[in-house]
């Protein structure tokens, strides 16, 4: 009998391993994906020796074009099917406007929405046919409200939020939950380059949140069905703040700065 797995993408560091991790612990089999080798087969040595799960590895670069394709083949030759689809693999990008490369702004959009829409149109559809599927699409509360400055990041996550909300209205009934997680700021390798290292030193520490509960809130919320998901209590709390009028001055009292 062939038994479904999970499906990771970014899964060789923060919030994607630690879905690998919170995956495993429940017993399921996983498929790792990300470029660097390294870190994928040390978390799967890993999670296989303390959950007695099979993790398979997949080397993939899905800022490129052919990538969720491949991805897909290579996985159907092995025989591996996917019941949980996690779209988690992001970066922070170029500047739309100051970054004068447009291939790399290309491969940068290929990266953050067109491979999460690939993932989805290879992958739900055999979902939909066995009536039962778990999605989630690790979007961000920056994809909730617009910055000046934010005309890279944030826009992307917007696209995965009303993806997100498509594709529940049309499979949820299927057996298929299809989730926008959106995290605020979160402990990972994200914040590692200079400018946002000084934007990170900056911020109240209170906003900052640790994988382990971003993950397991992101998981419970697939699984009650839901749509989109601001994990974080106190983002809950600020997201409708951040919206209004005084939105401006509640973002820079919060150290993010409007013009890295
Ligand atoms: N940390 C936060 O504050 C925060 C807040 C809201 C949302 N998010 C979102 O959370 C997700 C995970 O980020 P993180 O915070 O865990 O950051 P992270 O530690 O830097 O992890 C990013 C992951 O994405 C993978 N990745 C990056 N570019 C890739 C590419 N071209 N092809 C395949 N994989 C790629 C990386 O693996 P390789 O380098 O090995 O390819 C890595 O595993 C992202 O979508 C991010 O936008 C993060």
């Amino acid at each position: 009998m062939i038994e479904p797995r999970a499906l990771i993408t970014g899964a060789s560091s923060g919030l994607g391993a630690e879905f690998a991790r919170q995956l495993a612990a429940k017993g399921k089999d996983l498929v790792l994906v990300a470029r660097r080798a390294e870190p994928l087969q040390k978390l799967a040595d890993e999670l296989a020796d303390e959950f007695n799960v099979s993790v398979d590895i997949f080397q993939a670069d899905l800022s490129r074009t052919d990538a969720t394709a491949k991805l897909f083949a290579d996985l159907s030759d092995r025989g591996l099917t996917v019941d949980y689809l996690i779209n988690n693999a992001g970066a922070v990008g170029p500047d739309l406007l100051r970054g004068r490369d447009w291939p790399a702004q290309q491969a940068y959009i290929e990266l953050m929405m067109t491979s999460v829409a690939g993932m989805c149109h290879h992958f739900i559809p055999s979902m939909q046919k066995r009536g039962f599927g778990r999605v989630l699409n690790v979007a961000s509360v920056a994809g909730l409200v617009s910055l000046a400055g934010d005309t890279s990041y944030g826009p992307t996550k917007a696209y995965l939020i009303a993806l997100s909300k498509g594709l529940a209205a049309t499979v949820g009934r299927r057996g298929v939950n299809v989730l926008a997680l959106c995290p605020g700021f979160t402990h990972t390798e994200f914040h590692q380059s200079p400018e946002l290292a000084r934007m990170k030193s900056k911020s109240p520490a209170i906003l900052w949140y640790d994988a382990e509960i971003v993950v397991r809130e992101g998981l419970a919320a697939l699984e009650k069905g839901k749509t989109v998901y601001v994990s974080g209590r106190l983002y809950r709390y600020l997201i409708p703040l951040m919206k209004t009028g005084p939105g401006g001055w509640l973002i820079a009292r919060m150290g993010i700065e409007r013009d890295y």
